[in-house]
Parts: C-alpha cells; sequence; structure tokens
C-alpha cells in the first residue's frame, strides 16, 4: 500500500482518541453536586404503588440509598436506608401502625423521620434521643398508582405538579417503569431527537412501531419557557402527521402514539401514549417511571398487555438474548451501547441534534441558577387549573402541493400547529380539544381552498 491511501484520514484508529472525560456539571445527580442539587428542586417519581406491599423495599434515587415503605395505617414513608443508631438497613425494618421499627434494636421512626421510641434506654436519655435523633425522610404524594417524592430542601418544595395528562378521563392510565444501565441524560436525550424514530426503531431492524415512522420528514425544534418541543412533520400520501415529542425541564416527557397513528388515517389532536420522567438512580443507572396512556387519544387499547408498555417504551421488550438486541436494537441497546456515561466531548452534533443541544444548554443554565442561589424555573398550572402540555400527533388531510420540495410547507404547519395550542393553555380540556380541533379543521380546509386555486 502507498502513503497516498492514508492521506484522506482513512485507517485513523492510531490517531483518533476519544477523550474519558463525561460532562460532571450534566451527568453527576448524587447529593451536593451541581446537576444533583437542581434536580432535587423537584418532585419525581420514585416507585409503582403496586410493587410496594406489606414490605418496605429498597431504592436508589439521585445516588441516595432509600426505603420506601408502608406503614399499617396506610402512611407512607420515604426514609435513608440506615438507621441512625448503627446503621442498620430499614429495609429489613418492621412495618408498624405508625411509621417503621428498625429490626436491631427496635428504634421506631415516624414516616417524616422523627424517632418516637428508642426502646431499652432510661426514660430520660429516651426522651433526649428523641429530640436529638432524626432519621432522614422525604415527603411522598401518590398519584393514579405512581409514588413521587420529593428530596430537597423543605423550605423550597413546590406544590405537587399536576400537568394535564395526568388528568385525562378518557384514557386508561397504566404504571410502568423501565431500567437503562447508564446515565440518565443519555436517555433524556432522546425524547429531543425525533430522527432516532426513523432509524433505531424503523429501518435499521424490524419496524418495531407504525410503519410511517421510516420517513425521516421535517424536523422543527420549539422552546417556550420551561418546555423543549420538537415536532416532526411527514407527508404520507395525501396526509401530513405532525408528532410532537415533549420535554418539560428537567425531566417529564411525553410523545405521541407509537401505535395509533402511521399518517395514513385522519387524527385530530392526539395526546401522548406516555406521561413519564426519565429519573437518575445514580450515575450510571436510570429508571422511566411512567404511565402509558391507551384510549381513543392515545395508544390503542389492544396494547394495554404486560409488554405493551415495555415495546412502546424502547420499541422491543426488555427481556431478550444479545443475539435479539442485535438484531433489532431498542431505546435501552442504543442509549446504554453509548457506555455507562457518555462523554459529550467525543460527539460530532449535527443540525438534527439542535433539540440536543438546546436541552442541555437550558439545563446547564438551570444548574448554574440554583448554584447561585435562584429558584429553578418550573412549570406552572395555568388559568386552566393545570399544567398544559403538547406531545401526542396530529393527522391532516392535505393533498400534495405540486413542488418537488414540501419542507417548508411542513414547518410552516408545525409552527400554526403549535401556536393553536400554546393559544389554548388557559382553556379546560374540554374547550382545548374543541378549539385546537376546529382550527385544524380549518388549517385543513384554508389547503384544500389554496391547492383548488392553484
Ligand atoms: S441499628 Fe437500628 S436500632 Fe440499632
Ligand atoms: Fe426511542
Amino acid at each position: 500500500m502507498k502513503l497516498d491511501q492514508f492521506s484522506q484520514g482513512a485507517f485513523a484508529g492510531y490517531e483518533t482518541r476519544l477523550s474519558d472525560q463525561p460532562d460532571a456539571e450534566l451527568t453527576q445527580v448524587g447529593p451536593g453536586t451541581p446537576c444533583g442539587d437542581y434536580l432535587r428542586r423537584f418532585w419525581h417519581p420514585v416507585f409503582l404503588a403496586r410493587d410496594l406491599k406489606d414490605l418496605p423495599v429498597a431504592l436508589k434515587i439521585l445516588g441516595e440509598e432509600l426505603v420506601l415503605f408502608r406503614d399499617l395505617s396506610g402512611k407512607l414513608g420515604l426514609v435513608h436506608q440506615r438507621c441512625p443508631h448503627r446503621l442498620a438497613s430499614l429495609e429489613y425494618g418492621k412495618c408498624e401502625q405508625r411509621g417503621i421499627r428498625c429490626c436491631y434494636h427496635g428504634w421506631h421512626f415516624d414516616t417524616d423521620g422523627t424517632l418516637l421510641d428508642a426502646p431499652g434506654q432510661p426514660p430520660h436519655l429516651n426522651e433526649r434521643l428523641k429530640r436529638r435523633i432524626r432519621l432522614g425522610a422525604y415527603p411522598v404524594v401518590e398519584y393514579k398508582g405512581l409514588i413521587f417524592g420529593y428530596m430537597g430542601p423543605i423550605a423550597e418544595m413546590p406544590e405537587f405538579p399536576v400537568f394535564d395528562a395526568m388528568a385525562f378521563e378518557d384514557m386508561e392510565m397504566v404504571p410502568y417503569q423501565a431500567p437503562f444501565r447508564c446515565n440518565w441524560l443519555q436517555v433524556l436525550d432522546a425524547i429531543l431527537d425525533p430522527l432516532h424514530t426513523s432509524f433505531l426503531h424503523s429501518n435499521i431492524g424490524r419496524v418495531q412501531f407504525s410503519e410511517g415512522f421510516g420517513e425521516v420528514g421535517q424536523m422543527d425544534f420549539f422552546e417556550k419557557d420551561n418546555w423543549l418541543l420538537g415536532v416532526n412533520t411527514r407527508r404520507v400520501g395525501g396526509h401530513i402527521w405532525l408528532r410532537v415529542n415533549e420535554l418539560v425541564l428537567p425531566n417529564f416527557t411525553q410523545a405521541g402514539s407509537a401505535f395509533a397513528a402511521d399518517g395514513t388515517q385522519r387524527r385530530l389532536y392526539g395526546r401522548s401514549s406516555f406521561t413519564r420522567w426519565v429519573v437518575p438512580v445514580d450515575d450510571e443507572n436510570t429508571l422511566a417511571i411512567a404511565w402509558a396512556n391507551f384510549g381513543e387519544r392515545g395508544d390503542p387499547p389492544e396494547w394495554n398487555t404486560p409488554e405493551g408498555p415495555e415495546v412502546i417504551e424502547q420499541g422491543e421488550v426488555f427481556d431478550r438474548t444479545c443475539e435479539q438486541r442485535q438484531r433489532s436494537p431498542g431505546d435501552a441497546e442504543a442509549t446504554e451501547g453509548m457506555g455507562r456515561i457518555t462523554v459529550h466531548q467525543n460527539e460530532n452534533l449535527v443540525s438534527s441534534d439542535r433539540g440536543i443541544t438546546l436541552m442541555r444548554k437550558r439545563l446547564r443554565e438551570q444548574i448554574r441558577a440554583v448554584q447561585k442561589g435562584e429558584s429553578p424555573a418550573r412549570a406552572s398550572a395555568t388559568n386552566s387549573g393545570a399544567i398544559p402540555t403538547y406531545g401526542g400527533d396530529t393527522v391532516l388531510r392535505i393533498s400534495r402541493e405540486d413542488t418537488p420540495d414540501e419542507s417548508e410547507t411542513l414547518s410552516q404547519l408545525a409552527h400554526e400547529f403549535m401556536e393553536m395550542q400554546y393559544q389554548a393553555d388557559d382553556l379546560n380540556e374540554e374547550e382545548r380539544v374543541r378549539f385546537v380541533c376546529e382550527k385544524l379543521t380549518e388549517l385543513e380546509t384554508q389547503a384544500a381552498g389554496s391547492s383548488h386555486s392553484e
């Protein structure tokens, strides 16, 4: 081989050296880290209520070892795992009528961490211990089968956030959780990366969702207060399909259906097929904790099976052989395959990664704001009484323009669609649906009129 064969950078294995330094500011989540401090200013789901039986459960969230339990009166406790006496694990504790009792020497704690009794001590010492000793505990809220915790400073605790999608009455909301053996940001990145649905979920292995995902389409990204949105607009025959991926900072995510829409059937204002939080377990493990939403405006009820939420979440079921994972990789393979904590310096971001760039920038700003002593930006309820959300899909009947490149029209439609949703922010759900559907029908009519007149 002659030297000039190497002149274009081929066979550059030796010269290509990657950094091994992850972006600590965005990826470390433990107590006292900047990102960990930021995330601790929000409520996060930590467990599925149906999996909490009569025994305490050991959990790890944001790098902290915790125990979740329900006392015999039905009250939930989320506490530090180690008993403050001599550090036995409360996972082996006994749930009492009120609180939990450590297995080792019987110290008894309330759900808020107060020491109620330290048996075997002289009474005056017992009283002193009750005043002095605290078990670390966090506030808990149970909502439609998910258990949420707030792990930040109590003085900064925000109201428990109710997003509109948490109150949809026409959906069957099925709790699920999905494990990822990698850093939380790798899992979060995918929501603002609509392009991956065309490859990972369609053109690479088998078609994991509906057929229409294979078409790349137009991508537009939107930023509105604490919302970051990626709209993927595709032409499918005589229809235009708008699919909205949504992130509400720091980790609330939604997207259109996996199976109900493929662009071939008209669909007005379908809502998200999952309502989901990306929750760091520690720096190298993550849980997506969510509801899968089934119904006319979500994914089809026939997918409401034990495997359905797994496929909607990752493109494939969770438990698969190595060969199955290689032949048809899903989100777990894509994100875990990057390594436990991916190194951003080694990436080569391109224009379709605009959503990811934007997300990381916004996260960094918020993390720094908290470090400066400010409160982080939080999504708040509008006059509708809930926090509005936008993830979902709509398919409009609009015939093809007589031009080889429709991207501008698709982009304009995406902008109009988002604008009409924003206009409905203050409306209650019923009014909002009516308003958005009327506007969408007008759009179709206008498009039909303009193509007719040309
Ligand atoms: S270690 Fe818990 S009571 Fe002693
Ligand atoms: Fe995906």
